[in-house]
């Protein structure tokens, strides 16, 4: 009995957790299941890099591995600063750079840094994880609900009336669970409007907003769909912007574990501390294999381009099956993908009954009907902080295999069909 202490004791479960343990006894009693709700990449489908795999062989062949340096080897930082500098064109010195394993802790340890508690952290929904963070860390969370219009991605004007409030913004592109991204004009506003907060702080000496900005998909973005960042958009942001960013998605290397927070000194030096002491650094030889791999360019270009093929692949045919069924006049709404590994899909499908003479009235009911009638497994924007009765999903390609996607689309089709007023 209360052998957790209360923050931990109620830390909320993951709902992709609990509809992978339906998932898996309907796999086990012999049904076959189309699991789109995995946020990882199958290996098999998408390898790491072979020539990042040789670098890490090679590094643990090398003996690299004892303790790494606090903030990541020296031949790490400069790797990865070389590389934001040549391709995002990011100026920033070697105590502005935190390395570790992965995107995760970094994150964790920008809201236990930045948030005293009860200071309030302002994110839209749907979004990825934030709400653990803002728990993890005793802050008070001020969440916008986004609009399909805006392709679900906060706008200036749907953040300013909470501005004043908040400590701490949380923003990601391109997003998970959407796969949406922002355009020039959206972010631009966003600065505009934490600048002169930021302004009007100064002058009233009252502690600085920052903002969290998640890139960890930039490099998989769509071939139409350019990835734009705060601070080359506003140089001004850069003394309140702190970057999320690593090897996971980009290289579809979630497993190896590095990734790299860049920012104002003073806050990456408390994350440091912080992770430190947790001991969340990446290993040290995935960090001396990624310092070498980013040094050759022309192959991690062509290696990201063959990975953003096969995403694309899977993303645009899985859109046009969708856009095919819309037209066909089947309810169903699909938002062209724009980067990252998922697509948001609607199925507006509540209200109608099933073939079985069950009526779908709830969020719940949907993903039960699709799981059940057509086989696929997929996320309620529910599960990313939007209100109960959404019928927005995410779907999730990482794990699909090329020849499946006709039988998905087919399966999803012959569901919908079924359906009655
Ligand atoms: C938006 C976003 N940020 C960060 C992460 C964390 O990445 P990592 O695996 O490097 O911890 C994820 C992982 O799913 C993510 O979706």
């Amino acid at each position: 009995m209360h052998a957790l202490s209360q923050k931990i004791g109620s830390l909320q479960g993951s709902e992709i957790i609990r509809l992978a343990g339906e998932i898996n006894q309907l796999i086990q009693s012999g049904k076959k299941i189309y699991n789109l709700t995995i946020g990882d990449f199958n290996p098999t489908l998408f390898p790491i890099p072979l020539a990042f795999e040789e670098l890490i062989i090679e590094a643990y062949q090398q003996k690299q591995t004892n303790y790494p340096p606090a903030d990541g080897t020296a031949e790490v930082k400069s790797a990865v600063l070389q590389f934001l500098a040549t391709h995002e064109q990011l100026e920033y010195q070697s105590n502005e750079i935190l390395i570790a394993g992965g995107g995760r802790p970094l994150i964790y340890a920008a809201y236990q840094s930045v948030l005293n508690p009860n200071d309030k952290v302002l994110y839209s929904v749907p979004s990825w994880n934030n709400n653990h963070y803002a728990h993890l860390s005793d802050s008070q969370k001020i969440e916008i609900e986004t609009t399909a219009e805006d392709g679900f991605m906060p706008t200036a004007h749907s953040l300013e009336p909470y501005i004043k409030e908040a400590r701490l913004l949380a923003l990601c592109s391109p997003l998970n669970p959407t796969g949406t991204m922002f355009s020039k004009q959206a972010l631009s506003d966003i600065c505009t409007l934490v600048i002169a907060e930021n302004e009007r702080r100064k002058s009233i000496d009252q502690p600085l907003l920052y903002v969290i900005y998640d890139q960890i998909y930039w490099l998989i973005n769509g071939e139409h769909n350019p990835h734009y960042n705060p601070v080359s958009i506003s140089p001004e942001m850069k003394p309140y912007t702190l970057f999320i960013d690593g090897i996971s998605k980009a290289f579809a290397a979630t497993g190896v574990r590095v990734g790299w927070a860049f920012g104002p000194s003073e806050i990456i030096n408390g994350m440091k501390s912080l992770l430190g002491h947790i001991g969340a650094w990446a290993p040290k030889p995935e960090q001396m294999a990624t310092a070498k791999y980013l040094r050759h360019d022309k192959q991690v270009w062509t290696d990201i381009a063959a990975l953003k093929k096969n995403l694309a692949l899977r993303l645009n045919n899985l859109y046009s099956g969708f856009e095919g069924m819309r037209m066909d006049g089947l309810p169903v709404y699909c938002i062209a993908p724009q980067g990252a590994i998922y697509l948001s899909v609607q199925f507006s499908i509540l209200g109608k009954t099933t073939p079985q003479g069950q009526l779908i009235k709830t969020t719940e009911d949907i993903t039960a009907y699709l799981l059940h009638q057509a086989g696929i497994a997929v996320v309620p924007f529910t599960a990313f902080g939007c209100k109960p009765g959404t019928d927005w999903y995410r779907i999730s390609i990482g794990t699909l295999h090329e020849q499946e996607i006709p039988l998905v689309l087919q399966q999803i089709k012959h569901a919908l069909s079924a359906l009655t007023e």
